[in-house]
């Protein structure tokens, strides 16, 4: 997603707990545009912050706009999110808390201090929430009943903050993706490689996602192509929830 947020001309600033992975994932998408756009003004950037803390956020979004040269920050993809596999009599009540707190509250305090931001200098903003397939069916067989819950959040906070904030020019929107293959799902697919073969006899496509899947609906929805394109969910799922 990232790759192809720049390759459409935008300026990026990755954030993540993870500095080291946002540094690394800065530095491969610099050296693609010297590459391929030579002499490219592009500025990509990459920046610590917990999602799910508030003072965090706040230090990360002036961090990010002293990095930018103070440029409006007009876009937002929230993707911070995590699940774990507990049946739900056994899940341990401090995971649980933890998982709302970064895939729920990081979405909501991510996506309303960026509100902020475009109120006070009114200017308009897409914004993208990346929840899952999950908010909207159940999956099978492993358990990960906070998780679920935690997406269909994510989908509803995309629907009421697109019915807020519609008059103020900020656009809503969220990708729910199917199974991707990504560091998530190869971790739980290492534990138990048997269920690669039963999530994708699942996917009418016949196939897990990969993250470039995703490229195009962001860059989509992030652009004015979506201008009258507010509060949907969109799913990249390969089918699988049509079924
Ligand atoms: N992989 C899938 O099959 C799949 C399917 C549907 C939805 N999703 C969603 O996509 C999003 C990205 O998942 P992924 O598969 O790329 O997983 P990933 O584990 O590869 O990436 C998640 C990233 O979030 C970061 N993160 C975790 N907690 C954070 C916090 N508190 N603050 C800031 N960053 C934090 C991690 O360091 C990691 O880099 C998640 O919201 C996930 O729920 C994934």
């Amino acid at each position: 997603m990232a790759h192809n947020i720049v390759a459409s001309g935008a300026d990026l600033a990755i954030v993540d707990t993870n500095l080291d992975e946002a540094s690394r994932q800065r530095d491969a998408i610099t050296e693609w545009l010297q590459r391929e756009r030579p002499g490219s003004q592009t500025r990509v950037t990459a920046h610590y912050a917990d999602v799910a803390d508030p003072e965090s956020v706040d230090a990360c979004l002036a961090e990010v706009l002293d990095a930018h040269g103070s440029k409006t920050i007009n876009g937002l993809v929230t993707s911070a999110g995590f699940t774990e596999n507990f049946a739900a009599v056994e899940y341990p009540v401090d995971r649980m808390r933890r998982l709302w707190e970064v895939n729920v509250d990081g979405t909501y305090l991510f996506a309303t201090a960026v509100a902020k931001h475009l109120m006070a200098r009114n200017e308009q903003g897409s914004m993208v929430f990346i929840g899952s397939m999950s908010g909207s069916i159940v999956n099978v067989p492993q358990p990960q009943a906070p998780y679920n819950a935690s997406k269909a959040a994510v989908r509803q906070l995309c629907a009421s903050f697109s019915v807020e904030w519609a008059q103020a020019g900020i656009r809503v929107n969220c990708i729910s993706p199917g199974y991707m293959l990504t560091a998530l799902t190869e971790k739980i697919l290492a534990d138990k490689p048997a269920l690669k073969a039963a999530w994708t006899s699942r996917i009418p496509q016949g196939r897990m996602g990969a993250p470039a899947d995703l490229a195009g609906p962001v860059v989509f929805l992030l652009s004015d192509a979506s201008g009258y394109v507010t509060g949907a969910d969109l799913r990249v799922d390969g089918g699988y929830t049509v079924i």
